[in-house]
């Protein structure tokens, strides 16, 4: 039976998608079967940052309308080894409900080591049905006050979905930005201000966007690349030291 992580934020744009896609790639390179189930219905992104945007056919709104199997609207990665896609609906219309996602989980999970649900910005109803079957989640923060400022009430949202595992990761991270910046003295103030268990801080990586932008995976020697292996690790119970990734 895997684990069902939900990746949130209050804010848009900090990266979720980025992250689940990134993650998700170094979850499964370790040898993990990892599904990735993207839950922001009319703005999919994840087929497109793993290549496989071009052999569509159904998506997770065609399982629970009954028009294919739930194998049928799986997508294998081919680029990495046991990473799978399940795509989300390309009609905002036809958004899955919490109940409905809770249900479908539970069948998806016995296959995967790791099920990863890619929240949509903001704490509606489709961060609601991407929370709904998770055990944990990842709060995805920038070091910006505004990026954290939506944190407290998404944990206050995630409590409510039973979702008291909650674990911080500081995307986009430039000291030099940071330091110029000056809103926080260091980076244990972001985390306060967060308020969740930090498992990471990926940093500002042109490559890594440029490659998931073309539908490459994040991998080799992206300085990105190497902080989602160490996540990935912590993620699979492995102790790795947290500094500066
Ligand atoms: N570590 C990083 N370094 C550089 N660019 C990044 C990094 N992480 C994400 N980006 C870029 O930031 C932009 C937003 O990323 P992404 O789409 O993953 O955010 P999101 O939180 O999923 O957005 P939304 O709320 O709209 O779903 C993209 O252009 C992406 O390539
Ligand atoms: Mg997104």
């Amino acid at each position: 039976m895997g684990k069902v992580t939900v990746i949130t934020s209050g804010k848009g744009g900090t990266g979720k998608s980025t992250i689940t896609a990134g993650l998700g790639a170094a979850l499964a390179r370790r040898g993990n079967r990892v599904l990735l189930i993207d839950c922001d219905a009319g703005m999919r992104g994840i087929d497109l940052m793993l290549g496989v945007s071009g052999e569509l056919v159904f998506d997770i709104a065609d399982i629970i309308n009954g028009n294919c199997p739930p194998a049928s609207a799986i997508y294998p990665c081919k680029t990495v080894p046991e990473l799978y896609i399940l795509p989300a609906p390309q009609n905002v219309r036809d958004e899955i409900s919490p109940s409905v996602m809770r249900q479908l989980t539970k069948v998806l999970v016995r296959y995967y080591d790791h099920i990863l649900i890619d929240s949509p910005a903001g704490i509606g109803i489709g961060f609601r049905s991407a929370a709904a079957p998770a055990s944990q989640a990842i709060l995805v923060a920038n070091t910006e006050p505004l990026s954290l400022r939506g944190c407290d009430k998404v944990r206050q949202k995630l409590r409510h979905c039973q979702i008291n595992d909650i674990k911080l990761i500081i995307n986009r991270f430039n000291e030099r930005k940071f330091r110029r910046m000056g809103a926080f003295p260091d980076l244990d103030a972001v985390i306060d201000e967060a308020g969740a268990m930090l498992i990471g801080i990926v940093p500002e990586d042109n490559y890594a966007s440029a490659a998931s932008q073309k539908g490459s995976p994040i991998e080799g020697n992206m300085k990105a690349a190497y902080a989602f292996d160490r996540i990935a690790a912590r993620l699979d119970g492995k102790s790795v030291r947290l500094v500066l990734d």
